[in-house]
């Protein structure tokens, strides 16, 4: 756990670097040309990649840690995981990131984890896109808004439904994890999945200016 939050600040930190290594060449452009100084253009590949490299950190973090209780403790002690860390690891990164951090499902387990409109959109078509055959670990989509007169980068990456998820997702899950998910997750939608369905996708929302 230590060392995942560990190699989340560290990535922060290479982010962070990068960012200011363009502020300061964009700041020396602006001694150069004063009058354009106000206008902001956004590089929307490095938004991109920048987006990327969240979601991978993010995802590979989740993992690690759902991998090491099921290590120790199987499925249950895995859910137990999943239920208390899931959320504020998602909220940990988002702050340390300056980003707006979720996970969504159109079956999700959490009602917190509820797609909205575009995002719902967005799932569908990762769905079209699984059945037309696209890799589903590499699937993405990116899209810049305008919200309110201010930029806003959209970016989702889905994620597949691998073996170990089938454990608590599938459609054979034991007696002692349903009676565990019925009692945490009252509401839940997010069983029956089969291998290398789309489980769901991972978004990240950013103000741009
Ligand atoms: C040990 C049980 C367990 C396993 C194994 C598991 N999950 Fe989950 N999953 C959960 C729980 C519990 C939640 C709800 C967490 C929360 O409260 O946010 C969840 C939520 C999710 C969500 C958020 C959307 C929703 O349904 O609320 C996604 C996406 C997800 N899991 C994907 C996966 C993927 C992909 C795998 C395999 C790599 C996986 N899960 C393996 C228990 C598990």
């Amino acid at each position: 756990m230590n060392k995942q939050l560990f190699l989340l600040s560290a990535l922060t930190i290479t982010l962070a670097s990068c960012g200011g290594d363009k502020a300061s060449s964009n700041a020396e452009n602006n001694t150069v040309k004063s009058t354009e100084a106000t206008t902001t253009t956004i590089d929307k590949k490095a938004e991109v990649e920048n987006a990327k490299k969240i979601t991978k950190a993010f995802g590979g973090a989740l993992k690690a840690e759902l991998q090491k209780a099921m290590k120790s403790g199987g499925p249950i002690k895995a859910l137990a995981v999943c239920n208390k860390k899931a959320m504020p690891i998602t909220a940990q990164v988002a702050k340390d990131q300056g980003v707006q951090l979720s996970r969504v499902s159109l079956k999700n387990r959490n009602p917190a984890n509820t797609p909205n409109k575009w995002q719902t959109e967005v799932l569908n078509d990762f769905n079209k896109r699984a059945a037309a055959g696209e890799d589903i670990a590499k699937m993405g989509f990116a899209n810049i808004v305008d919200n309110n007169g201010k930029k806003q980068l959209h970016f989702m990456k889905a994620l597949p439904t691998g073996k170990v998820c089938l454990a608590c997702h599938g459609s054979k899950i034991t007696e002692n994890v349903k009676e565990k998910l019925a009692e945490l997750y009252p509401q839940d939608k997010a069983t029956g999945y089969a291998l290398g369905q789309v489980r769901g996708a991972i978004v990240v929302v950013k103000d741009l200016n």
